[in-house]
């Protein structure tokens, strides 16, 4: 390598630049930072912060109790600890964001948490979880009757086949009890009226399920049977006669079996025959879907009211509010698929050729004429509508309104005390509007209203013995569950 190649070499720049001697000593001599004054500046912060976000909100910040404030039991009380030991707060949380509001359409009484819900007491401090590995809790009152609630802490597989919340069976009866009582009363009085009418609920169709089969025979006796038509009355009667909007295709019926084996057999049963894991458990029973004649036939197994059950629940039965977790497509490709059932849908590969189409059957259309408004006048040639209809019967707007009659108690409380099918073959001048007018003018305050119990107004014979509560609770609690179905042949 030649001399020439190498960089000149430099000698004139000093390591340091040289500062005149008239200037003070270097600053890193006399260091300004030192570790005391980083540690006083440190605290300051710390405690700045902790005063503005800890001290001046729980000094200053006392919001009223809301009016939907409702202090816990002494019961709600137990299952709250048990809810913060049992580490359940990791995986829900307990506040909606304003964001949650839409997914709260498909419960009755949607509305935002306040913080005037959380001051009491016994509320306090707030165990808001942030994680929602589960669904968010602080609406839960009501969302499930207390059966629902059973199987899902014995087994949340039975109930949810999908779900990874852990099994809490290791509680005792007393603790399960207490358990249920804390999420029943999530939403303080919205949450105790919603439970109090899924009870009310429940107490209906066990004593109609108590009437004579007579009463209960369907299309058979030429209009709905009493079971039939307490699911009717529940759901909006533009829904009665709808037809599926989407058509009989393989894919749709393959959706509608992947849905249906996610959700529903721990119910609903691997066959589709209503014996599923969590059969013994519930009360009443799960539905079987197997019978080609009632799927065909049956007035309350039009694609329309499949749907609408499936969207939102029956309320006073385990039928889960799919609403929120379902697509609207989805539950309509479902409902395709449960018409398949009856020819093998769930045991060989679903076809096209396996569906059951709805006809209905003449007298239904007859019988409904009787609750049709003019306002929900169909396509059906069959239907017309009756002057003697009033808006609200069976549709949900009259099922929320507060303190007012509720038109689908007001009809099941007409079959169990009358023993009579409303515009039935015996009875087939009574119109839904004397039946709702009759049960406004009852005397008694409670009658046929949301969050009274309606077990007072229920023929004694008409009670099913032990089917409530704690004597169900412990029936039930004890008894160990199946751990997988018969697979399906
Ligand atoms: C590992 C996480 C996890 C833990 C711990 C957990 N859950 Fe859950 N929970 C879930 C998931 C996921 C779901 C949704 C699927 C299902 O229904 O099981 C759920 C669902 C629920 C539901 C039904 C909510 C709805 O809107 O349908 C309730 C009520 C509930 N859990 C209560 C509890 C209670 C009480 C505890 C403690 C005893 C608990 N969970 C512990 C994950 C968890
Ligand atoms: C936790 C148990 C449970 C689950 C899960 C469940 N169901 Fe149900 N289902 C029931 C019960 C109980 C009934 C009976 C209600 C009654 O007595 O009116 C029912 C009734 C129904 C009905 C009305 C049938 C009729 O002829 O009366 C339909 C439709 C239905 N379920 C569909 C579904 C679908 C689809 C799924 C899954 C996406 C599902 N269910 C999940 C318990 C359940």
């Amino acid at each position: 390598m030649k001399d020439t190649q190498r960089p000149p070499h430099i000698d004139y720049i000093p390591a340091e630049p040289r500062h005149p001697d008239s200037w003070g000593p270097h600053p890193r001599k006399k260091m300004l930072m030192t570790p005391l004054v980083v540690a006083l500046g440190g605290l300051l912060a710390y405690f700045t912060v902790v005063a503005m976000v800890v001290v001046l909100p729980t000094t200053t910040f006392d919001p009223p109790p809301s009016p939907n404030n409702l202090a816990l039991t002494e019961i709600q009380e137990y299952g709250r600890r048990l809810y913060l030991s049992n580490g359940c707060i990791y995986c829900h949380s307990g506040f909606v964001r304003p964001q949650d509001v839409a997914a709260g359409q498909y419960y009755l009484y949607p509305r935002i948490a306040e913080p005037g819900d959380y001051v009491a007491s016994d509320q306090s401090p707030n165990m808001f979880g942030s994680e929602r590995t589960g669904p968010d809790l602080s609406e839960s009152g009501g969302f499930h009757p207390d059966d629902w609630h059973i199987a899902h802490y014995k087994n949340p597989r039975s109930v949810t086949p999908i779900s990874l919340m852990p099994s809490f069976e290791f509680l005792s009866t007393d603790q399960a009890a207490s358990l249920i009582a804390f999420t029943q009363s999530r939403q303080g009085k919205l949450g105790a009226i919603r439970t109090q009418h899924q009870l009310n609920m429940k107490q209906l169709i066990l004593a109609e399920q108590n009437l004579s089969q007579t009463l209960q025979a369907d299309y058979k006796i030429g209009y709905p049977g009493s079971d039939n038509l307490a699911n009717l009355m529940m759901m909006e009667r533009g829904y009665w006669f709808e037809s599926n909007p989407l058509p009989v295709t393989q894919e749709n019926l393959l959706r509608g079996r992947e849905i249906f084996q996610q959700r529903c057999i721990g119910c609903h049963g691997t066959r589709g025959d209503g014996e599923g894991v969590a059969l013994n458990f519930l009360n009443p029973p799960p539905a079987a879907f197997s019978e080609p004649d009632d799927a065909a036939h049956g007035s309350d197994t039009s694609p329309g009211t499949y749907y609408w059950r499936i969207l939102r629940g029956v309320p006073g039965t385990a039928m889960e509010n799919f609403g929120t977790r379902l697509s609207v497509e989805d539950i309509w490709r479902v409902v395709l698929f449960l018409k398949t059932i009856p020819n093998g849908g769930l045991t060989k590969t679903p076809t096209p050729d396996m569906y059951v189409a709805w006809v209905g059957y003449p007298q239904l259309f007859t019988w409904a004429n009787c609750f049709y408004p003019e306002s929900l006048a169909t396509t059906n040639p069959e239907v017309t509508y009756s002057d003697n209809s009033p808006p609200g019967v069976g549709d949900v707007a009259a099922m929320v309104e507060q303190g007012s009659v509720n038109p689908e108690y007001a009809v099941i409380l007409y079959m169990v005390e009358n023993g009579k099918i409303p515009c039935g073959a015996d009875d087939p001048n009574t119109s839904a509007l004397d039946i709702v007018n009759a049960a406004a003018q009852r005397p008694t305050e409670g009658y046929a209203r949301m969050g009274v119990s309606q077990l007072q107004f229920i023929p004694a014979e008409l009670i099913p013995a032990d089917q409530y509560g704690q004597g169900w609770l412990e029936k039930v609690w004890t008894k160990p569950m199946p751990t997988q179905d018969p697979p399906p042949n």
